[in-house]
C-alpha cells in the first residue's frame, strides 16, 4: 500500500464557484445524489472533476475500500482499544454473528417495552433517561425530532451533573408513575450514576416503596449494573462493539423505541442500513458519505479552513448540532494515526451551527462578509413539520435555499461595506420529509462521513482517550489532598474554602 500523498489536493486549483458552474453543465448532476428520501447537493462547493480523480487516488492509496470492509466485517478497527465498532450491525449490516447478536438484544428490548407498556412494573406515565454524552445526545435528538405528537409517554432526558437538570426533569413528573432508565455503556460515569441515586432518592422521598424496581439499564457492562442494583430481568444490554457516539441504534435508543413505538425504531434501523447499502455497495463519486468527506477535507487540507457550520432550517432538527458535535469532534478530534504516528495535519474541523432562520440574524454576517472562510452545510425538509398556513414552511425553505445562493453569488458595490465577495461553499440535504427512516439514513450518514475522513487522515475514529485526563483530575479533586497549579488550587479554595 503507497503511503497518502496529499500534495495532489493541496494544489487543487481555488477555481471560483461560478466559473465550475459555467465550465461544465453537468455539474448538478456530477455532485449531487438520492439516497433513501434525502436529496445531497454538493454543487456549491469547490469540488469538481479534477477534485474527484484527487480523492479517488488517495482513497485508492489509503486503502479506503478494504478500510470500509473491515468495518461491516466487524474486524477489530479500533485498534488502540482492539475491538470492532459495529454500529452497522444493529441496522441488521454487518457481520452475521454480529447481526443475530444485536437482533437478539432488540428482542429483549422489545419485550422489556411490552412489559412495560403492560404494567408488569406498574402504571409508567413518565421516562427519565439519564445518561451523558453518547448515552444521552443520540436518544434527545429523536425525540425532539420525531416526537412532537408523542402523547403515550413524557421524555425527560438529563445528563448534566448540575444538579439543575435533573431537578428540572422531575418537577413536573409524578415519582410513583415513573421509570429510570440509567443509560451506560460503562455503567462507571460519574454523571450518570450521581443523578441515578438522586432520582432515586427522589423517589424514596416520595414514599416508592421499591425505587430499584423502576429503574432499568441500558448498558454493556450489565454486571456492573447487578452490583450498582438493576435486577437482571431489567436489563438492556448492547455489544462492546457498539461505541458510545453511535449507539443510539442500540438499547440506548430505549425512550424513543418506547415513547414512539417499536414500529418508528424499526423503521430508523431499516433508513440507517439503506444508508449502510449505499455507503458500502456504491461507487465513490456518487457516493453520499464519500462526496461529503471529500469537500470536508477539501476545505481543512485545501484551504485550512478550521471550522464547518451546519444549520438545520427546520426545528426539529435543531439539537443535529450538537449531535453531531460528539459525533465527529470525539471522533476525528485526533493528533496522531492508528499506528501512533503524529498525523501532520489537521483532523476534524470545529463542527458548529444553529437553526435557520434564527442563525441569520445572529451569525450570518460573518459567514457573509467575516474574513473566515466556513463552509457550511444547510439541511431542510419539503415536508414541514407544522400546522400553519403555508407561508411560514415556504418561506423558510426559501429563506435556506437563498442563502446557499447569496453566499455563492455574492455581491459587488462601489461601497465595501456593502460588498459581498461571494464564492463561499455550502452542500445543501434537502430530506422529502422528516420521519423515522430518513432520520436514520441521515444520521447513517454523518457517522460513515466521519469514517471516511478518518480512513484519508489514517486516524482511528472510534477511541476518545483525550477526555480522560480531565475526568481523572476531577476524580483527584474530589478525593482532595493534591496540589494541582496555582491558579486551579486557587479556584478551588475560593469555592471550596
Ligand atoms: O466522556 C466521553 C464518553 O466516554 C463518551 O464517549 C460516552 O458517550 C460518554 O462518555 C458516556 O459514557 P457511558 O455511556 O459509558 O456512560
Amino acid at each position: 500500500m503507497a503511503t497518502p500523498d496529499w500534495s495532489a489536493i493541496e494544489s487543487l486549483p481555488r477555481t471560483p464557484l461560478r466559473d465550475l458552474f459555467a465550465a461544465d453543465a453537468d455539474r448538478l448532476s456530477m455532485l449531487s445524489t438520492d439516497v433513501a428520501g434525502i436529496h445531497f447537493d454538493f454543487s456549491k462547493t469547490h469540488l469538481d472533476g479534477a477534485a474527484l480523480d484527487a480523492f479517488a487516488a488517495l482513497a485508492k492509496s489509503a486503502d479506503f475500500a478494504a478500510k470500509r470492509e473491515a468495518l461491516f466485517a466487524g474486524e477489530p478497527v479500533n485498534v488502540t482499544e482492539g475491538r470492532a465498532a459495529e454500529h452497522t450491525a444493529e441496522r441488521g449490516e454487518g457481520a452475521e454473528d454480529s447481526v443475530a447478536r444485536a437482533a437478539a438484544y432488540h428482542g429483549r428490548m422489545r419485550g422489556l417495552i411490552d412489559a412495560i407498556e403492560g404494567e408488569a412494573l406498574g402504571p409508567i406515565r413518565h421516562i427519565l433517561h439519564i445518561g451523558i454524552g453518547g448515552s444521552a445526545l443520540g436518544p434527545e435528538l429523536l425525540i425532539d425530532a420525531l416526537g412532537r405528537e408523542m402523547d403515550r409517554y413524557d421524555v425527560a432526558i438529563v445528563s448534566n451533573i448540575d444538579g439543575c437538570a435533573l431537578e428540572e426533569a422531575i418537577a413536573s413528573f409524578d415519582p410513583h408513575a415513573t421509570l429510570i432508565a440509567v443509560a451506560s455503556k460503562t455503567f462507571t460515569t460519574t454523571e450518570t450514576l450521581l443523578n441515578a441515586t438522586s432520582a432515586l432518592d427522589w423517589m424514596r422521598e416520595h414514599g416508592v416503596e421499591d425505587p430499584y424496581g423502576r429503574v432499568i439499564a441500558l448498558t454493556a457492562a450489565p454486571d456492573k449494573a447487578i452490583d450498582w442494583g438493576v435486577d437482571e430481568t431489567r436489563i438492556l444490554p448492547f455489544a462492546e462493539s457498539v461505541g458510545g457516539r453511535y449507539s443510539l441504534w442500540s438499547s440506548i435508543g430505549f425512550p424513543a423505541a418506547i415513547a414512539l413505538g417499536w414500529d418508528a425504531f424499526e423503521e430508523l434501523l431499516d433508513g440507517a442500513a439503506e444508508m449502510d447499502r449505499h455507503f458500502r455497495l456504491t461507487d465513490l463519486r456518487s457516493n453520499a458519505p464519500v462526496l461529503a468527506a471529500f469537500a470536508d477535507l477539501y476545505y481543512t487540507q485545501n484551504r485550512g479552513c478550521e471550522t464547518r457550520g451546519v444549520f438545520a432550517y427546520d426545528e426539529r432538527l435543531r439539537l443535529l448540532p450538537s449531535y453531531l458535535q460528539q459525533l465527529e469532534m470525539e471522533s476525528n478530534g485526533k493528533s496522531v494515526t492508528a499506528d501512533g504516528q503524529p498525523v501532520g495535519r489537521a483532523t476534524a474541523p470545529i463542527t458548529w451551527g444553529g437553526v435557520g432562520t434564527d442563525a441569520q440574524h445572529a451569525v450570518f454576517q460573518l459567514l457573509h462578509q467575516g474574513t473566515h472562510l466556513i463552509p457550511l452545510e444547510f439541511l431542510a425538509v419539503i415536508e414541514g413539520g407544522d400546522t400553519l398556513a403555508e407561508d411560514h414552511h415556504r418561506a423558510l425553505l426559501l429563506n435556506c435555499f437563498a442563502q446557499g445562493a447569496a453566499l455563492m453569488a455574492g455581491r459587488a458595490n462601489d461601497d465595501p461595506a456593502r460588498a459581498y465577495a461571494g464564492d463561499r461553499p455550502s452542500m445543501t440535504l434537502l430530506l422529502d420529509e422528516l420521519d423515522p427512516r430518513t432520520l436514520g439514513a441521515l444520521i447513517a450518514f454523518y457517522e460513515h462521513r466521519t469514517f471516511v475522513s478518518a480512513a484519508l487522515l489514517g486516524i482511528n475514529p472510534f477511541d476518545q482517550f483525550g477526555v480522560e485526563l480531565g475526568k481523572e483530575m476531577a476524580k483527584a479533586a474530589e478525593r482532595g489532598g493534591q496540589d494541582f497549579d496555582p491558579s486551579t488550587d486557587d479556584l478551588i479554595r475560593r469555592a471550596f474554602g
